[in-house]
């Protein structure tokens, strides 16, 4: 009986005290639970070989708060867009420590990239050089270029395929040698503008070391082959994100720690093979940073019997977590308010959007929900809100943060007024 009114805390505060103030959906992050993840990072991922810089990618989530604690932390910050960039200038975090990255940057994005002082772009086709080189030049504003390989892996979930990737939107494909060679030949007359070296992002949800070791192996290979044939020195390389999480039992990630060491250790042992030791080695670690410490909470609504399951309906769904439409990703959930009660009823979580895919959880086992019932869905804190949309005009969560029992609001919940802000009637004057 004692475990039957368990109730979930988050970093010690009672969930339902949040919601009272906040509503559902409210997405609630453990402060100290991204902290600790952070600090794993910084002590595994470390070479007496070279020097080494995490990169936190904040397409997984950003918000003002969020950045102020990775600044605080001394991460860098992974941005892919203007709007990226406006949160990064807004909690002014180092322009130097700022990647900006992107298959199809905007003229207008990097002016801001310049303007702003952004310290290193990440250059991602044969195209965007000129503009680069031209706009660095004529604002005199100096940057440091490293060029997204694809090196012909793709790592997804618990495998990789080789050359599974020529055809990706991203990165040059590493075979062009000769073309990227030239690439970086156009930087040398540039006084503003300095290649520093190249990145690579095989994946996302990645949970075997070995689909690193296999990036670094064909990168070092690379590199070698750059130097020998085209004199190019890279003195940096970025490996990219993609560490994998927990989402569901199912999934079994290595702990940080194994994954650095392994991913240390071949960078090592290829740049010792190669006899090319670049001065610093990069991560762009995303989601395993800030995705299991988020707690999506919503509440029950109606609920459905159909010949051949019960559905749950809540007052969320695809609109702010895309995920499990989008390509079939599974959550684990718990009645936040009924913790301790016996799971006896089987469930498919919907949302309340207007499409038969909005389906959150497909299997949930749950103790018999009521009405007013708080649904947690534990690992929503990567590519939740940042993917989120407004579709039926459903506003976006709120964003709590919790720390050792007080919680802080820091994104509001989107309003009805939000909603109707864009709409304009102005004559274009052409
Ligand atoms: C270039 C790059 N770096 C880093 C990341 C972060 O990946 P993750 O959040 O899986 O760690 C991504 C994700 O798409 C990416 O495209």
């Amino acid at each position: 009986m004692g475990n039957m009114n368990k109730v979930l805390e988050i970093s010690g505060v009672k969930v339902s005290d949040i919601i009272k103030k906040t509503g559902t959906p409210t997405i609630i992050y453990d402060e100290n639970a991204i902290e600790k993840q952070i600090k794993e990072y910084k002590k595994y991922f470390r070479s007496d070989k070279f020097k080494t810089e995490i990169v936190y990618a904040s397409k997984a989530f950003t918000c003002e708060a969020l950045l102020k604690m990775m600044d605080g932390t001394g991460l860098s910050l992974d941005v892919v867009s203007g709007g990226e960039l406006a949160v990064a200038k807004k909690v002014n975090f180092p322009m130097e420590r700022v990647y900006f990255h992107g298959n199809n940057k905007s003229f207008s994005e990097l002016e801001s990239i310049f303007d702003s002082g952004v310290g290193h772009i990440v250059i991602d086709n044969l195209m965007e050089m000129e503009d680069v080189i031209s706009l660095s030049e004529e604002k005199r504003k100096p940057v440091k270029l490293l060029l997204r390989i694809n090196p012909g892996i793709e790592a997804h979930t618990h495998e990789y395929i080789m050359t599974a990737s020529p055809d990706s939107k991203f990165g040059i494909n590493m075979e062009r040698e000769q073309e990227i060679a030239e690439l970086i030949s156009k930087t040398y007359d540039s006084d503003t503008v300095r290649f520093t070296g190249f990145h690579s992002h095989i994946g996302s949800q990645i949970f075997e070391p070995l689909a690193f070791t296999k990036a670094a192996e064909a990168l070092f290979g690379f590199m070698r082959r750059m130097k020998d044939i085209y004199g190019i020195i890279a003195s940096e390389l970025s490996l990219g994100g993609g560490f994998g999480i927990r989402y569901t039992e199912k999934d079994k990630p290595v702990s940080v720690g194994e994954m650095m060491k392994s991913l240390v250790g071949s960078c090592e042992r290829f740049a010792e093979e190669n006899g090319i030791v670049p001065d610093k080695i990069i991560i762009e670690p995303g989601r395993s940073i800030v995705g299991e410490a988020g707690t999506c909470i919503y509440s029950v609504g109606y609920m459905k019997k159909t010949p051949h399951k019960e559905y749950l309906f809540v007052d969320g769904g695809m609109s702010d977590n895309i995920r499990p439409a989008l390509y079939g990703a599974g959550y684990d959930c718990d009645l936040a308010n009924r913790l301790g009660e016996e799971k006896i009823a089987e469930y498919q979580i919907a949302g309340k959007c207007c499409e038969s895919g909005d389906i959150l959880i497909k299997k949930a086992l749950l103790p018999v929900a009521r009405e007013g019932d708080l649904l947690a869905v534990y690992s929503c804190g990567a590519y939740g809100y940042s993917m989120a949309g407004n579709y039926n005009k459903l506003a976006k969560p709120a964003v709590v943060f919790a720390r050792d029992g007080k919680a802080t609001l820091v994104l509001r919940r989107e309003t009805e007024e939000d909603m109707l802000k864009f709409d304009v009637k102005e004559e274009i004057d052409i």
